[in-house]
């Protein structure tokens, strides 16, 4: 009689562990997920949101004029940080030279929030911002879950103040990018072959990870889904203006979520845009053998270093493919 209690009792010591285990690990959370297909809705608790208040400190200069009579054909939004002015240096002399193409309009410009607690100098990006006149820089805290924040200012600054682009291209400033094959997957001159409503990227369908170790652990309050909606990665993005006008105007009107391509693609999902997956987008950083190896590229993560950047970028523009 003892001796039966004794082992259920240790088989419940051992259980315990387990279930914590299983808990850690997301399997139980898995259980209580609800199937996306089915369920899913946006926002969460139904609530009409007021969009942070947000004030652009600092615009471009380029805003007026030339602008009006020639719209781009391009305009490349590049989300950077105060403290990364070599990259930014990089990006101007590469792929976000202005005057790459004489007979292709193409305006560029930077991102910016206010540095964090020691993060770099405000008046270090006015004086850059004064010279180079392609900073837009918005009062909200630079730091990665306001990543958001940033996204969506850029897509204000586009649609309320430059909204005469053909595209737009949002970037973050760690990008390989080749503008020359960007403006060749967007096609020549008006004769775009793509839908006028588009968004384009390297295209992610999966499920929140639900393991508390990592550092993208989600729980059920904040999302309850099984699956996200179709999204495109955040640090590459192609829009059509017509796009980014709906996407901006339905994204107000949403809470904002902390990640930043996860929110953009419930955003899309509800502007009833779809998402077009493109296979020159990389997320992972394809292996460089010499610029043959980069000739389809058209964005990839994974160049932090603006030396090695601005070398490869090099190499690939006198082969001709960037
Ligand atoms: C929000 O609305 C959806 C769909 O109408 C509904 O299923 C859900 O229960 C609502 N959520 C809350 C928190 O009220
Ligand atoms: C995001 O920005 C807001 C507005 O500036 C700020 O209050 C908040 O602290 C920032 N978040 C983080 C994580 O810094
Ligand atoms: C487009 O930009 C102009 C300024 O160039 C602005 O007056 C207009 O309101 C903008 N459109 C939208 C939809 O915000």
């Amino acid at each position: 009689m003892l001796k039966k209690h004794y082992k259920l009792l240790l088989k419940c010591a051992l259980a315990i562990p387990i279930i914590f285990l299983l808990d850690f690990c997301g399997v139980l959370t898995h259980l209580y997920e609800l199937d996306f297909e089915t369920h899913y809705y946006y926002p969460l608790d139904n609530a009409t949101v007021t969009p942070p208040d947000c004030k652009f400190l600092q615009m471009p200069t380029f805003m007026v004029d030339r602008d009006l009579a020639d719209p781009p054909r391009l305009t490349i939004l590049v989300k950077s940080a105060i403290g990364n002015l070599q990259r930014r240096q990089a990006i101007r002399k590469t792929w976000g030279y202005e005057a790459r193409f004489s007979d292709v309009h193409i305006r560029r410009a930077f991102v910016l929030g206010m540095p964090a607690e020691g993060g770099g100098s405000k008046d270090a990006a006015q004086t850059e911002a004064k010279h180079h006149g392609d900073i837009i820089r918005a009062d909200f805290v630079d730091a990665y879950f306001n990543n958001t924040i940033k996204t969506m200012m850029g897509m204000r600054w586009a649609s309320e103040h430059f909204n005469s682009s053909d595209f737009y291209l949002f970037v973050d400033d760690d990008y390989y990018v080749s503008i020359k094959n960007v403006l060749r997957f967007l096609g020549k001159g008006r004769q775009t072959h793509h839908q006028s409503l588009l968004f384009a990227g390297f295209v992610f369908q999966s499920s929140p990870l639900r393991h508390k170790f990592s550092k993208w652990y989600v729980s059920l309050e904040e999302y309850p889904f099984d699956k996200w909606p179709p999204y495109v990665t955040a640090g590459a993005f192609l829009l059509s203006r017509q796009a980014l006008l709906k996407m901006y105007a339905v994204g107000r009107t949403l809470p904002l979520f902390r990640f930043d391509d996860i929110f953009l693609g419930m955003v899309a999902l509800k502007a009833h845009i779809p998402v077009h997956r493109c296979d020159d987008f990389y997320f992972d950083r394809p292996a460089y053998n010499g610029p043959d190896s980069y000739s389809d590229v058209i964005a990839s993560h994974g160049f932090g270093d603006p030396v090695e950047m601005e070398r490869i970028w090099n190499e690939c523009h006198s082969a001709n493919y960037a």
